[in-house]
C-alpha cells in the first residue's frame, strides 16, 4: 500500500513539475516575443537584407567571411541596417561615422547580449560596467595610463620582443613559413604581464601563462560561437550543453591564473621592502592602484571588484595587440614597399643605438601611418554593441527608441567608400597631418570614441610601435601565397588558419 501511494505521489510531483517547466517556458516565450516586437517596430525606419524566419541573419554571421558580408550589405544600405542574431535579438547594425558619432558619443550602456556572456569570466570590469561604478573606476585606473608610468614599458616590450625574435631566429633557419600569430600572443601577454601585473623577467611561454593564453583563446571563440547561435543566448540551456561546460572550464583556468597574480602581488606587499619600494615609487603601476589606493570617498574595491578589474585587463591587455601585431606584420608582407620604408625610418631614428626610449616613438611617422592604417583595415576590435539608455536622432531625420540595441561595425565603418576612397587598397598615407584634416572624428575608430574609447590606447600604440620596430629591424617578412589567411571575428580579429608568413634574417647589426 505505502509503495503505491509513494509512487502516484511522485508521479503527481512530476506532472505538476513539467506543468510548471512548460508554463515558465511559455512564459518566456512570451517575453522573447514581446521583446522581438519591440526591438523590431523600433527598427521600423530602417530596412535590412533578407532574415530567415529562426535563425534571422545568423547563418550567413557563421560563415567564413561574414564580416566582408556585412560590407557588401553596406552598400545596398548606405547608413545602417537591421541584423538579426536568431528570432529574439536584433540590433541596428551602424557603419556611418555620423551614425556612430550619434551614439559613441554619449556613455550609453553595453548591451547585455555579448557583453553578459562574458560576465562569467572578467566579471563587473571596466569593459562591461556602467553608470557612477565605471565612472569610479575609469577615474581609479586612469593614472596607470599616465606617461610617466608608460615610459619604463619601452624597455619592458623591447626585451619581451626579443626573447620572441630570438626564437624566430631558430625558425626562420627552417627556411618554411610558420604561424606567427600564437608567437606574437605570447609575447605581448609577457609584456602586460611584467608592465602592468609586476611579473619579473623569466622568459616567454611558461606553461601557466601558456594555459592561460589558450584558455583566453577557447573563451573567445566560445563567445563568439555563443553569440551566434541563438539557442545558446539562453544561461540555462547554455550551460546544460558541452559547449557551455567547455567555458566553464576554460573560466577556471583563467580565474585561476588570475587569482594566482594577485596573491603574489599581495604577498609581496606584506614584505615591509617591497611597500616601501612601491611608497617611493612616484607612478603606482595598475596592481598597485587596485590592492593599494582607495578613491576620494574612501570606497575600497570589494575582492570580486578587484578580480573582474584583472581579468578584464589581462584579456583586454593582450589578446588586441597581438592582433594588431601580427596584423600589421601581414600587411608589412602583402606590401613590400612599405616595409622597406618603415625600416629605413627605423633605421635612421636609432641610428647606431641598438634599443628604443621613449623619444624615438614620436618620430615613427611612417610607421605610425602603416600601422593605423592596417588597422582600419584590420581592425582588432571589429563590432561594438551598447543598448541607448534614452532616445537618439540620427542625421538623416530618422531615430531610435531607448532600450534599443546599436551594434557599431568597426570593420565595415573602416572600409566605407564616402570616407575612404578605393576603401582595399593599403595607402598609409591617408594618415599623413593633411589628409587627416577635415576627417570626420568617427570616421576612425579602432580604439571606440567617447567616452568609453579604450583607456589602455596609449599603452598599445606604444606596444605596437616598439615591436613592429624591432621586428622590421631583425627580419624581411614575405607571404606564403599558400597559405592566406582567412579572417575570423572571435571577439578579436583573428585568423582561422594563423598568419603565415616567411622570415629572412637580416644578419648583423639587425638590432639584436
Ligand atoms: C591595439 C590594441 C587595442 C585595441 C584595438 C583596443 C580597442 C578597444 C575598443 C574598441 C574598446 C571599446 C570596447 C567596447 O566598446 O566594447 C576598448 C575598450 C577597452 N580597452 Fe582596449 N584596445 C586595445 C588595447 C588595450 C590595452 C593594451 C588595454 C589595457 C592594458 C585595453 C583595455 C581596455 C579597457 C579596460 C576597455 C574598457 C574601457 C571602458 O569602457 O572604460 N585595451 N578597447
Amino acid at each position: 500500500m505505502v509503495p503505491i501511494l509513494f509512487s502516484m505521489s511522485l508521479s503527481r510531483l512530476g506532472l505538476w513539475a513539467s506543468g510548471l517547466i512548460l508554463a515558465l517556458g511559455f512564459l518566456k516565450l512570451i517575453c522573447l516575443l514581446v521583446r522581438r516586437q519591440s526591438l523590431a517596430r523600433a527598427m521600423d525606419s530602417f530596412t535590412g537584407p533578407p532574415t530567415h524566419w529562426l535563425f534571422g541573419h545568423a547563418l550567413e554571421m557563421q560563415q567564413t567571411g561574414s564580416l566582408d558580408k556585412v560590407v557588401s550589405w553596406t552598400h545596398q544600405f548606405p547608413y545602417a541596417h537591421q541584423l538579426w542574431i536568431g528570432p529574439f535579438l536584433g540590433f541596428l547594425n551602424i557603419y556611418e561615422p555620423d551614425y556612430a558619432k550619434a551614439v559613441y558619443s554619449r556613455g550609453d550602456p553595453k548591451a547585455p547580449d555579448p557583453y553578459d556572456f562574458i560576465l562569467p569570466w572578467i566579471g563587473n570590469g571596466l569593459l562591461v560596467l556602467h553608470g557612477p561604478k565605471w565612472f569610479q573606476h575609469r577615474k581609479l585606473l586612469t593614472p596607470a595610463f599616465h606617461y610617466d608610468v608608460l615610459k619604463p614599458y619601452v624597455a619592458v616590450f623591447a626585451s619581451s620582443t626579443r626573447a620572441m625574435l630570438d626564437k624566430w631566429e631558430e625558425k626562420a633557419r627552417e627556411h618554411k613559413s610558420f604561424d606567427i600569430f600564437c608567437d606574437v600572443g605570447h609575447m605581448a601577454l609577457d609584456s602586460l604581464m611584467k608592465c602592468t601585473f609586476g611579473k619579473q623577467d623569466g622568459g616567454l611561454g611558461h606553461s601557466r601563462e601558456s594555459s592561460y593564453y589558450h584558455a583566453v583563446y577557447n573563451l573567445t571563440v566560445l563567445t563568439q560561437q555563443r553569440l551566434q547561435e541563438f539557442l545558446y543566448h539562453n544561461d540555462f540551456i547554455y550551460w546544460l550543453t558541452p559547449h557551455g561546460r567547455r567555458f566553464l572550464r576554460a573560466c577556471q583556468v583563467a580565474h585561476d591564473h588570475t587569482d594566482q597574480v594577485i596573491r603574489e602581488r599581495k604577498a609581496a606587499l606584506q614584505d615591509a621592502k617591497e611597500q616601501a619600494k612601491i611608497q617611493n615609487r612616484r607612478h603606482l603601476d595598475f596592481l598597485d592602484i587596485l590592492l593599494g589606493t582607495q578613491d576620494e570617498n574612501e570606497i575600497k574595491l570589494s575582492d570580486a571588484e578587484l578580480r573582474a578589474e584583472v581579468d578584464t585587463f589581462m584579456f583586454e591587455g593582450h589578446d588586441t595587440t597581438t592582433s594588431a601585431i601580427s596584423w600589421f606584420l601581414y600587411c608589412m608582407a602583402r606590401y613590400p614597399e612599405h616595409q622597406d620604408r618603415c625600416r629605413e625610418e627605423v633605421r635612421e631614428i636609432l641610428g647606431d643605438r641598438d634599443s628604443f626610449q621613449w623619444d624615438d616613438l614620436s618620430k615613427m611617422t611612417y610607421l605610425t601611418m602603416c600601422i593605423k592604417e592596417s588597422f582600419r583595415l584590420y581592425p582588432p576590435v571589429p563590432q561594438v554593441y551598447r543598448q541607448l539608455s534614452k532616445p537618439v536622432n540620427f542625421v538623416d531625420g530618422r531615430s531610435l527608441p531607448a532600450g534599443s540595441l546599436i551594434s557599431l561595425h568597426i570593420y565595415a565603418l573602416h572600409r566605407n567608400s564616402s570616407v575612404w576612397p578605393d576603401p582595399e587598397v593599403f595607402d598609409p598615407l591617408r594618415f599623413s597631418s593633411e589628409n587627416v584634416t577635415g576627417r570626420h572624428p568617427f570616421a576612425f575608430m579602432p580604439f571606440s570614441a567617447g567616452p568609453r574609447n579604450c583607456i589602455g590606447q596609449q599603452f598599445a600604440m606604444n606596444e605596437v610601435k616598439v615591436v613592429t620596430g624591432l621586428c622590421l629591424l631583425r627580419f624581411e617578412f614575405a607571404l606564403d601565397p599558400s597559405r592566406p589567411p582567412i579572417k575570423s571575428l572571435q571577439l578579436i580579429l583573428k585568423s582561422k588558419n594563423g598568419i603565415h608568413l616567411q622570415l629572412k634574417p637580416l644578419g648583423p647589426n639587425s638590432g639584436k
